[in-house]
């Protein structure tokens, strides 16, 4: 998808070196095109959103940040980590506050309770005998990643993140295997 950019003026800056000119002042001061890049992107590609050491530190089980205009949950298990959309399946209520960190075993949404495990799948669920099924939190790609021959010693993963939303099924990283891209 196009930035929301003069096309013309773009082609002017894209000129060679000598004949180009400066981007359109849309491209430093435009709100539209902030949020355009927030989405496009920041969140539709791989965002490093730090090492997976300091991440887990406390040890912290699930924190929350943004990932260009998506809000992120990452969960942490037993050397397994997941991102979730920060959206509780009911009624849609933030799961924790952007920039949160919580350490317990479960993720608790505070508007009407309902309980996650730290995997996304649905725990518990005020009013209901037994959960309803499907509704587990919707799973975002995530993986911790090293380059290949990486200079000197590393002492933690990166993790990242990205904010589209991905196809329904685990793709949770491990934070002490293997470097893995997706
Ligand atoms: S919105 Fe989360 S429990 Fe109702």
């Amino acid at each position: 998808m196009r930035a929301p950019l003069d096309t013309a003026a773009v082609s002017a800056a894209l000129r060679p070196h000598g004949e180009s000119v400066m981007l359109p002042a849309a491209a430093y001061t435009s709100d539209e095109v902030y949020a355009w890049e927030l989405r496009h992107m920041f969140a539709g590609g791989w965002t490093c959103v730090g090492r997976a050491d300091e991440l887990t530190a406390g040890p912290v089980t699930h924190r929350a940040l943004a990932v260009g205009d998506i809000g992120v949950l990452l969960t942490f298990s037993d050397g397994a980590l997941w991102a979730f959309a920060n959206v509780c399946r009911h009624r849609g209520h933030e799961l924790l506050p952007l920039g949160g960190a919580a350490q317990r075993r479960a993720v608790a949404c505070p508007y009407h309770g309902w309980g996650y495990r730290l995997d996304g799948t649905l725990l518990s669920a005020p009013g209901f005998d037994t959960p309803p099924e499907g509704l587990s939190l919707v799973e975002l790609p995530v993986t911790t990643w090293l380059p290949a021959d990486p200079p000197g010693a590393v002492r933690g993963l990166p993790a990242l993140v990205r904010g589209q939303l991905g196809p329904r099924r685990p793709l949770g990283g491990r934070l002490d295997g293997p470097a893995r891209r997706r």
